[in-house]
């Protein structure tokens, strides 16, 4: 067996590897191959001379396509089989099994790559070998509760049907009947026996056809004892040990990718919105998880306000306080995959909600006490302020902004009140893919709408939205921004060479939603992401970003540059009804925002209020055009060694 993989963010790479560890434990050596690295043309035609099975796994990625390392394999099959003047026996003789990684919201795009690859194969009179699969992350589609599960189920039949096969091999291999000695002679997995040796179990016309093949042709796959089929004493006993310490760690790994499959044929619930392999990847870039489907993660800012080393640009925007602001999200799932997005697209996808959902309180409880939790280990670390420390147990703020899209959390109405109850600030930030939920959210303390691009062309090109009518739902949450009350912002993340052109549709845009504020930053390099092709070229010197909010502020003459944050490379338009006798009002009286909040509240939402009502006035050293920049005097600058680190949220 030899097992290709064409991969975008290393999952297929994952599997290949599981594929042929499993093929390995049963005794025989196997090929792992990127199809980055492999030229069909010269190769492809030969490996029915091997006798191998063929397994192909690999996943489709943006607008159905192959990823990057796997598109000249994709186009040379393709084509060929395309082309009248090939031969249609060309890859007689070739077994394959096609895994296909997908996820079904990509609806007309779901595994393409696979299904065009299968059919290919097919129609150059290649032989499946065993039924295409196609695992799929949406776990709530799935056949098995997740990519992992489904593969695991193929897995599982995929062996059932290989074994007879390979056991035939193994006679033809050692040139005798088994006697317990041999290398092929290793316990199966899960500790069965192998099966005999002489097999004549295989069944189905495909295996028949793959077997005969094996009587007329040399088997070029051997079993781990490579030269004679006989091993000594000494090697028998490794090989033995090998072999347990390898079914001791399959069972472990057949447990984890199990797991969730289990649990929901058990308990009969809806599916959860992450698989195993997705929290394993989650946690792994430091999120803390909460219940199924949110997370909460500690700023580098909240980290730097500890120890007196400088706020947020919130800080200086709004006057946050980046010590006590908790940065979490309801909902790690979100209709994009944004190719600034710092979460290296290992986030879920979805269009609407299905999954299983945690209540409100659960996940509010849960994220506070993970953030103290983190605080916590700041608890006498030199140079953490020790009132700033005490401070940061009690967070006042709350970013919703972390990863994916809050406002799909059913709940979210809810999750807002109860952080207001507990007189947390609430800074929201929208992907602007859900007109409704804009309408029916609650008064906040500042809403966000993302506007990462001026033209439907190059939304798709940056959100890469999973969404038809994406421009549509677009035009329509800017609108549904105009119709808030309380404070609303424009997030604008440029984009070097792909957004940062015609600002006149900038400024059409902002006309949509008559915004309060306008953020405008440079985007942030979050180093290699597989799933990007985004580099430091695309990111804008500051220089460059005063140039563009220049510009656009030429065509807005409601607004005005107001603030600036030099270290986040980030500067702050803002509504002329801010600037109060020449002064502005850019900063949030949090305890007038709560009071308010408490009207609204007991006055069952009659008691409305505006921006206006809970505006403060923004410091002199905040204020666009002030030496520091955007650093707070009270602050101490300090320059860190290693590459300077600009992300938040
Ligand atoms: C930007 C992006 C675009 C994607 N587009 C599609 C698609 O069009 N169709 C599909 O079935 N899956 C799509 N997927 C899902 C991937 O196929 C899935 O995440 C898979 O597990 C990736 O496997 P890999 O890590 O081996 O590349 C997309 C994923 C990303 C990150
Ligand atoms: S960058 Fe975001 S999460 Fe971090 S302190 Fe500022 S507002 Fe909070």
């Amino acid at each position: 067996m030899k097992v290709f993989y064409g991969t975008q963010t290393g999952n297929s790479k994952k599997f290949a590897e599981i594929l042929a560890y499993e093929y390995e434990l049963r005794g025989y050596g196997t090929e792992v191959v990127d199809l980055k690295t492999y030229d069909p043309e010269d190769n492809l035609v030969e490996e029915n001379a091997n006798g191998n099975i063929c397994v192909f796994i690999i996943s489709t990625y943006t607008d159905g396509q192959p990823p990057e390392g796997a598109s000249w394999f994709y186009k040379w099959l393709t084509d060929t089989s395309d082309d009248f003047r090939v031969q249609k026996t060309l890859l007689k003789g070739l077994y394959y099994t096609i895994v296909g990684l997908g996820n079904s919201v990509y609806k007309d795009n779901y595994c393409t790559v696979a299904k065009k690859l299968d059919k290919s194969l097919h129609d150059l009179s290649a032989t499946k070998f065993s039924e295409t699969i196609f695992c799929d992350e949406n776990t709530v589609n799935s056949l098995n509760g997740g990519l992992e599960s489904d593969f695991a189920a193929w897995r599982e039949n995929f062996w059932k049907k290989a074994q007879p096969a390979l056991n035939g091999r193994k006679v033809k291999d050692c040139g005798k009947k088994c006697d317990g000695k041999c290398a092929c002679s290793k316990p199966g997995v899960d500790g069965q026996e192998a099966g005999p040796c002489s097999s004549d179990e295989g069944s189905g016309e495909e295996e028949n056809q793959f077997n005969s093949k094996n009587k007329s042709s040399p088997n070029k796959v051997k079993p781990a004892n490579k030269t004679s089929g006989v091993v000594d004493l000494e090697d028998l006993g490794k090989i033995m040990k090998k072999a347990k310490i390898c079914i001791i760690l399959y069972k472990r790994k057949k447990l984890f990718f199990f797991q969730q499959n289990k649990d929901i044929e058990e308990t009969g619930e809806v599916r959860e919105m992450i698989t195993p392999l997705l929290r394993q990847s989650l946690e792994k870039q430091g999120y803390k998880l909460i219940g199924s489907h949110s997370g909460v993660k500690l700023c580098r800012w909240t980290k730097s306000m500890l120890r007196g080393r400088g706020g947020c640009y919130k800080h200086t925007f709004y006057g946050i306080e980046s010590h006590r602001c908790m940065e979490t999200t309801p909902s790690l799932a979100c209709a994009n995959k944004c190719v600034f997005c710092w979460r290296h697209h290992t986030n879920p996808v979805g269009t609407e909600w299905k999954w299983k959902m945690d209540d409100a309180e659960t996940l509010i409880a849960g994220a506070l006490k993970n953030h103290t939790k983190m605080i916590n280990e700041f608890k006498g670390v030199p140079g953490v302020i020790p009132e700033r420390f005490q401070e940061g147990m009690n967070p006042q703020h709350c970013a919703l902004s972390l990863v994916g899209e809050p406002i799909m959390y059913p709940e979210i109405n809810k999750f807002i009140d109860l952080l207001h109850e507990k007189h947390i600030s609430t800074f929201l930030v929208t992907n602007a893919q859900f007109p409704d939920a804009i309408r029916e959210l609650t008064p906040i303390t500042q809403l966000y709408v993302s506007v990462d691009a001026n033209t439907k062309e190059t939304l798709k090109k940056i959100d890469r939205p999973l969404f038809k009518d994406f421009w549509e739902r677009f035009i329509e949450c800017l609108k549904r921004l105009g119709e808030k009350g309380q404070r609303t912002v424009y997030r604008l993340t440029l984009v070097k060479a792909w957004n940062t052109e015609e600002i006149e549709n900038y400024a059409k845009l902002v006309d949509l939603g008559r915004p309060d504020f306008i953020e405008v930053k440079g985007v942030t390099y979050c180093g290699d992401s597989k799933a990007s092709s985004l580099t430091m070229e695309n990111v804008p010197w500051h220089e460059e970003v005063i140039k563009f909010v220049t510009d656009l502020t030429d065509r807005l003459p409601d607004y005005e540059i107001a603030s600036e944050h030099e270290h986040s490379n980030c500067l702050l338009l803002a509504h002329k009804k801010l600037k109060v006798k020449g002064e502005w009002w850019t900063w949030i009286d949090y305890p007038k925002f709560h009071e308010l909040i408490s009207e609204y509240t007991l006055s069952n939402g009659k008691k409305t209020f505006t921006t206006e009502d809970y505006m403060a006035k923004t410091p002199p050293w905040a204020v666009y055009g002030a030496t520091e920049r955007g650093f707070d005097p009270l602050e101490t600058r300090h320059h860190r060694k290693k590459q300077k680190d600009i992300s938040g949220c």
